[in-house]
């Protein structure tokens, strides 16, 4: 994990207003960068808790191996740019060319500068217009879909269409999650097939449920809970820094595998001798499931150990 030293007085209060600004944006409002000092105290801080979800998703994929060979890598709404920086972490061999797209020129220049320094082998570049993505590219954007307008969430359906394939990453609430089901819906009536987390190709059943939601927990560095910038920035900000949900969806224009057998979704609940937990399978089902200790210790002493982990051992 890269080292966060700690903020000034002043940067601390502007990271708390730009907080405010997150918590307070509409669709469509004007942006809340007002200055790239901005974007570098959002990338030494919010920006790393949305790598590890990233980087989260970024193992599953390379488990699953669901993504192309070779890719045109387009960020959308890059802020400033954790998504290309943590895909070009682990793919810089099979991207070809990163492209940036925000609606903010100010986002756009922090991360093309942050990436070009990081990565000087790739072709960065960005671009003003949405409709400068070239055709077959591969999507990735996070934490912003709760952001777009209807007119604007159109507009990313038809890049999504245009796309070989996606990678979309947004906050595990019950908001964000049933955003990116309606969009697993629309692009599978497309001919998309979807890479993960599902492991199947039918309707999502949270359709029927109005209780659960599609969310997993990434893992949380362990040094963070020793580092004296974290345990201020989870004073300062209100933020619990051990629980991180995500929802995400990957999807490709390549017909997918069958990827996994039934993933556990949500986080397990751990009683005196059994845990329970949702799980959605290959039937497209979602099932509430107890596992014992007595019939399976190795799961039940897992999901004890840790009930946000997404697979059984
Ligand atoms: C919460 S930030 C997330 C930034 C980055 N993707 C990340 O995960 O750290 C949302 C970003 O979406 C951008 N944005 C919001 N609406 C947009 C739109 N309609 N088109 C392009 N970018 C948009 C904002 O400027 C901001 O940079």
């Amino acid at each position: 994990m890269e080292s966060a030293e700690n903020f000034s007085k002043d940067e601390w209060l502007k990271l708390e207003l730009l907080r405010e600004r997150f918590l307070a944006a509409q669709p469509e409002s004007h942006s809340y960068w007002g200055s790239l000092q901005d974007l570098e105290l959002y990338d030494r801080s919010f920006a790393r808790r949305i790598s590890w979800k990233i980087e989260a998703v970024v193992d599953e994929l390379i488990r699953l191996q669901a993504l192309p060979d070779e890719f045109e890598l387009v960020d959308f709404a890059c802020g400033s740019g954790a998504m290309a920086e943590t895909f070009a972490k682990s793919f810089s061999d099979r991207i070809k060319s990163i492209t940036l797209y925000d609606h903010s020129s100010l986002a756009m220049e922090f991360s093309k500068a942050k990436l070009r320094r990081l990565h000087p082998q790739l072709s960065v570049d960005s671009i003003e217009k949405v409709s400068s993505v070239r055709p077959n590219s591969f999507i990735v954007a996070s934490h912003v879909v709760g952001e777009l307008s209807e007119e604007s969430l159109r507009t990313f359906t038809q890049l999504l269409r245009g796309s070989a394939g996606f990678v979309l990453i947004e906050a595990g609430t019950p908001v964000h999650s049933a955003k990116l089901v309606q969009l697993r819906e629309t692009l599978r009536r497309d001919g998309f097939s979807i890479s993960a987390p599902c492991p199947h190709q039918d309707k999502c059943p949270m359709l029927n449920s109005d209780k659960d939601w599609c969310h997993n927990f990434a893992a949380v560095p362990s040094e963070v809970f020793q580092t004296p910038f974290w345990a201020e920035f989870s004073k300062r900000l209100k933020i619990d820094l051990r629980v991180l949900p995500y929802s995400y969806l990957s999807m490709s224009k390549a017909s997918s595998p069958q990827p996994v057998e039934s993933r556990q979704v949500g986080r397990a609940r751990v009683y005196k001798g059994f845990v329970r937990s949702l799980w959605c399978d290959q039937s497209g089902q979602l099932e509430e499931l107890e596992h014992s200790k007595k019939a399976n210790a190795k799961l039940y002493k897992s999901l004890k150990k840790n009930p946000n982990q997404v697979f059984p051992e």
